[in-house]
């Protein structure tokens, strides 16, 4: 008898035995200090009590980039290797390029049919989005943005979604989906939670209350030592202080916000903060203080970007293999769907 015919195989698929959590990134470029804040150092710590996806969402790039596509290749190669020089893992979290995952276009356009045209158009980042990319007449994808949405994260049975607050409305709309899709057809889908972690907005170094890629306002986390002394050097401060002995203004000053979210020590910020506030410090040491602990703080996480910029293959395997899973989750999943809205008519 050969080893075949005695090892019994094992057909159903693993079963779920942590939560799991869906979350992802466009790829619109490199990612900056603003995004570490405001989601990549919490999905760093949830991917050690999680079952991460982390999704390259070029699907989505569609519904408003369409005169940018020969950027996307490049974009997606960046995000990725973001994500990993902040310390995503990937042994413990599964990266994966949406359009990999086919499946996620079929769920979409079944779940486009379970929400109406004017619950798509009260999603307030509609509005946004097409002031953002100057659309004055949105198409039918970019109505659907939202429901792309449901279906990356409903595609592999994602339980917890964690994103930025201006994401709120997306998962508060898969909730709705998941739930009516139950509701007709049985009991499919979880119902996600979103995972909003801090509502610290990191501001841009023009003082802007949010740093963005599209403001030119950022520090990004690939930036070069020089670049990142230039911006800091250049920061927007308190307008109103012209010598170091004025009382200066620690509300509203990026520099201190930036402080307060990257120098690990504390006490020696809030008493920067009070001599900044008597008049006893200058703009040019706060800031010089400034560059020193973001230079601390970025980097090992160049080294660990140059790592894996060395090995190009590497990064494509790591998309590709994650990809892999993700698409052997969706074909399960899309299985059970087209069995709940009895779609299986023709086989599976
Ligand atoms: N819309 C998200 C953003 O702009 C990106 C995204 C696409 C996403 N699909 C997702 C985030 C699924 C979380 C889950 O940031």
């Amino acid at each position: 008898m050969t080893a075949e015919t005695t090892v019994p195989t094992v057909s159903s698929a693993p079963k779920k035995t942590r939560k799991r959590i869906l979350t992802g990134d466009r790829p619109t470029g490199r990612l900056h200090l603003g995004h570490y804040v405001g989601t990549l150092e919490n999905r760093v710590k949830l991917q050690e009590a999680y079952d991460t996806f982390l999704l390259v969402a070029d699907y989505h790039m569609l519904t408003t980039r369409l005169d940018h596509l020969d950027e996307i290749g490049r974009n997606v190669r960046d995000v990725v290797l973001d994500n990993l020089s902040v310390g995503i893992d990937p042994e413990k979290v599964t990266i994966y390029l949406q359009s990999l995952v086919p499946q996620t276009a079929e769920l979409h356009l079944y779940f486009s049919m379970l929400v109406s045209v004017s619950r798509a158009q009260r999603i307030p980042t509609l509005k946004e989005q097409m002031r953002d990319a100057h659309i004055t007449q949105p198409s039918y994808g970019l109505l659907g943005y939202p429901v792309l949405q449901a279906a990356d994260i409903l595609c592999v049975k994602g339980d917890l979604v964690p994103v930025g607050r201006d994401q709120e409305s997306h998962i508060e709309l898969t909730r709705e989906i998941a739930r009516r899709f139950n509701e007709l057809f049985g009991p499919v889908f979880p119902v996600p939670d979103a995972l909003i972690p801090s509502d610290t907005l990191l501001p841009g170094t023009d003082g802007n209350t949010k740093a963005g890629k599209s403001l030119g306002n950022a520090i990004d986390l690939a930036d070069d030592s020089e670049t990142v002394r230039r911006k800091v050097m250049g920061m927007y401060t308190d307008p109103a202080r012209i010598r170091a002995t004025d009382p200066g203004k620690v509300e509203g000053n990026p520099v201190f916000a930036y402080l307060e979210s990257f120098d690990p020590e504390k006490a020696e910020v809030e008493d920067l903060k009070e001599r900044y506030r008597g008049g006893r410090v200058g703009d040019v040491e706060v800031k010089k203080r400034l560059v020193t602990v973001l230079e601390r703080f970025l980097a090992p996480i160049r080294e660990r970007r140059a790592r894996f910029e060395r090995d190009p293959k590497l990064l494509d395997e790591i998309i590709r293999s994650g990809s892999d899973r993700a698409r052997a989750e969706a074909q399960q999943t899309l299985h059970d769907v087209r069995r709940a809205m009895k779609l299986d008519y023709f086989g599976l």
